[in-house]
């Protein structure tokens, strides 16, 4: 199997979204410590303590040089000077035989306006970019299958609980 290709880093990244958001990608030692701050808490805040997740978040996978964090950013309504704030987010990891991408949360003020779609399109050009021999593989909660299959994701086997939640297995083929 061939190896990932390197892609440079930190980057925007062109893609069509709301108006004022942006799309970036990074790997974790290219990240400003209040940008880290901000998807971290973004995290934290949803799988955490809106989902009561049972597993902790940080798994150390951020450490790993294969490791590419995408996200959206909107300006900050609570600072005046042009901050802008992580509002969006998604994790691609390069695993053996394929590409995984997990840890997918909208703030929870900003869904059900594509912003959940424009960073797995993100995460997904990214891994065609590294790796377009590998298929994607992802543990969706099993509430969202039906979006991951728009997408172009299939399920494989059983339900089962991850961080007490209720997932699938989904993979996504190289030449979708
Ligand atoms: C899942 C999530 C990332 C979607 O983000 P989003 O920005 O709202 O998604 P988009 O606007 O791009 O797409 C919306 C679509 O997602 C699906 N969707 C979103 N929330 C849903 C829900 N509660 N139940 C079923 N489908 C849902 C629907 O297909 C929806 O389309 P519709 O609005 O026409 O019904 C966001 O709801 C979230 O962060 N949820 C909590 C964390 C989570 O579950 N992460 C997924 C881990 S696998």
């Amino acid at each position: 199997m061939t190896a990932p290709r390197p892609l440079a880093t930190p980057s925007v990244v062109d893609l069509p979204a709301p108006a004022g958001a942006r799309v970036h990608r990074a790997r974790l030692r290219e990240l400003d410590p209040a940008t880290l701050y901000g998807i971290l808490r973004l995290r934290e805040t949803v799988f955490c303590l809106e989902q009561g997740a049972t597993d902790a978040d940080l798994d150390g996978r951020e450490l790993e040089e294969g490791t590419t964090l995408m996200w959206v950013s909107v300006p900050d309504p609570a600072v005046p000077d042009g901050a802008r704030i992580a509002v969006a987010h998604a994790r691609v990891l390069t695993d053996p035989e394929a590409m995984r991408i997990g840890r997918v949360v909208v703030a929870a003020s900003r869904r059900r306006d594509g912003l959940g779609r424009v960073v797995m399109q993100a995460a997904l050009e990214h891994c065609r970019a590294v790796a377009p021999e590998r298929e994607v593989r992802i543990d969706a909660q099993a509430y969202l299958e039906r979006w991951y299959a728009s997408m172009g994701f299939v399920a494989h086997g059983d339900l089962f609980l991850e961080a007490g939640i209720e997932h699938v297995a989904m993979v996504r083929p190289a030449d979708a």
